[in-house]
């Protein structure tokens, strides 16, 4: 709060929201987007899916399930529902993975996983500092400082030819120290959309295990890059090296779920014993802040999971959402080919949901100002929000600011 609490006078509250609020790039573009008056603004700026013409999530598998699933009654579970944390424990983990201990809680989205794992490294492990890549999500460096530690980057440059700079990113990952905790992104890298493979996974575990570091997978994107097996194919060789893993996914661009917060953390350990302890580290923390999380769409999910009838029309809805964002990508790439512009996406071979456009700050400003236009000050656009009919009116727009 830029004001502190110089505006609360006796009895009577006025909280000024000022321009120097401390929230993350994504959170201050969505208030501006929807300060816009303009009819037609395109709001290129969240990863929300948005299906073609119904502007739709892209899932109503949960629709169906509604019904079957009411949560019957309510039990006392700090750390989640054992339905729903079974049902993700076998979502996510690889098939091979017997030599580890595995236990999943449900969190508040995947912030509050990446929150949760943060907070028990750092208590419980000595961590003083927590890796992101350089770029990364907008809010992943104030959830980590909301947690009291420190900050460090590691590059994460993608080459001419739209592969990721690997080099660059062990050159930066020299200064790790003992209890650092490394966060990767293990698909659709935000805002990249370029990932490791599985040799390089492997290199980076190596990595990680020789200068005694901890690793957390964000998989806020898990099951979007190609199937659930084959994006957690990335596990194992993980978990070939790793004594311990944290791996954090959610529901949010999954299922269509992003304003229910519904997301869990799950650690891997060969130590049973490692495993009981972070369980109570987890219930401390949890019942000392909110308690415990909510139970009824943790059982409508649990269900989905479970289901094959219903996990395999999630598998169907999953794979159209992401032909659809490959489908824009292509079309808002050739728009621009064909109207003379190349080279202005440096991540033409990218997954998920977003490109980046080599734009200048002026260039993204002028977009907003001039078009209705909106995409992060960094040029990151969300394929999420693009229908198809919008392409030519946005590479018409891009046109006219680069030419
Ligand atoms: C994004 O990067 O657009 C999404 O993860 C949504 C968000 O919460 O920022």
């Amino acid at each position: 709060m830029g004001e502190k609490f110089t505006h609360l006078r006796n009895g009577e509250y006025v909280l000024n929201i000022t321009v120097d609020s401390k929230l993350d790039p994504i959170s201050l573009m969505v208030n501006r987007v929807k300060s816009d008056q303009r009819r037609h603004v395109l709001d290129l700026s969240i990863g929300f899916y948005q299906s073609e013409d119904q502007r739709h999530t892209g899932f109503s598998v949960l629709d169906d399930s509604k019904v079957d699933s009411a949560c019957n009654g309510v039990t006392f579970s700090i750390l989640g529902i054992e339905k729903y944390r079974d049902a993700v424990k076998k979502l996510i983990t690889p098939k091979e993975t017997i030599s580890h201990n595995v236990s999943t809680v449900q969190t508040i989205g995947a912030s509050g996983g990446l929150w949760l794992a943060f907070l028990i490294l750092k208590r419980e492990a000595g961590a003083k500092r927590v890796w992101f890549s350089d770029p990364t999500w907008g809010n992943h460096l104030e959830i980590a400082k909301s947690t009291g530690l420190g900050i460090e980057r590691y590059n994460y440059d993608i080459n001419k030819d739209g592969t990721l700079n690997f080099n660059a990113i062990k050159e930066s990952l020299i200064c790790l120290k003992p209890n650092d905790i490394l966060v990767l992104q293990g698909c659709c890298h935000n805002p990249c959309g370029v990932d490791l493979t599985l040799e390089q996974w492997s290199e980076i575990a190596i990595l990680a295990k020789s200068r005694s570091v901890y690793i957390v997978i964000d998989f806020a994107y898990f099951g979007l890059s190609r199937s659930f097996d084959e994006d957690k194919a990335i596990l194992t060789p993980l978990l070939d090296i790793l004594d311990n893993l944290f791996v954090v996914n959610s529901f949010s661009k999954s299922l269509g779920l992003y304003g229910e917060r519904l997301g869990s953390l799950t650690f891997f350990s060969r130590s049973e014993l490692e495993v009981n302890s972070f369980e109570n580290f987890a219930k401390n923390i949890v019942r000392s802040t909110y308690s415990m999380p909510p139970q009824q769409l943790a059982t409508q999910v649990a269900d989905v999971i479970t289901n094959p009838d219903a996990f395999r029309k999630w598998v169907g809805e999953i794979s159209v959402v992401r032909d659809t964002l490959n489908s824009r990508k292509e079309a808002l790439i050739s728009a621009l080919v064909s109207r003379g512009i190349d080279g202005l996406i440096t991540n033409t071979k990218s997954n998920g949901m977003f490109l980046n456009l080599a734009l200048s700050a002026e260039e993204v400003e002028a977009l907003a100002v001039k078009f209705g236009v909106y995409i992060l000050g960094n040029g990151r656009l969300s394929l999420a929000g693009l229908q198809k009919r919008d392409i030519n009116k946005l590479a018409n727009a891009i046109c006219e600011i680069k030419l």
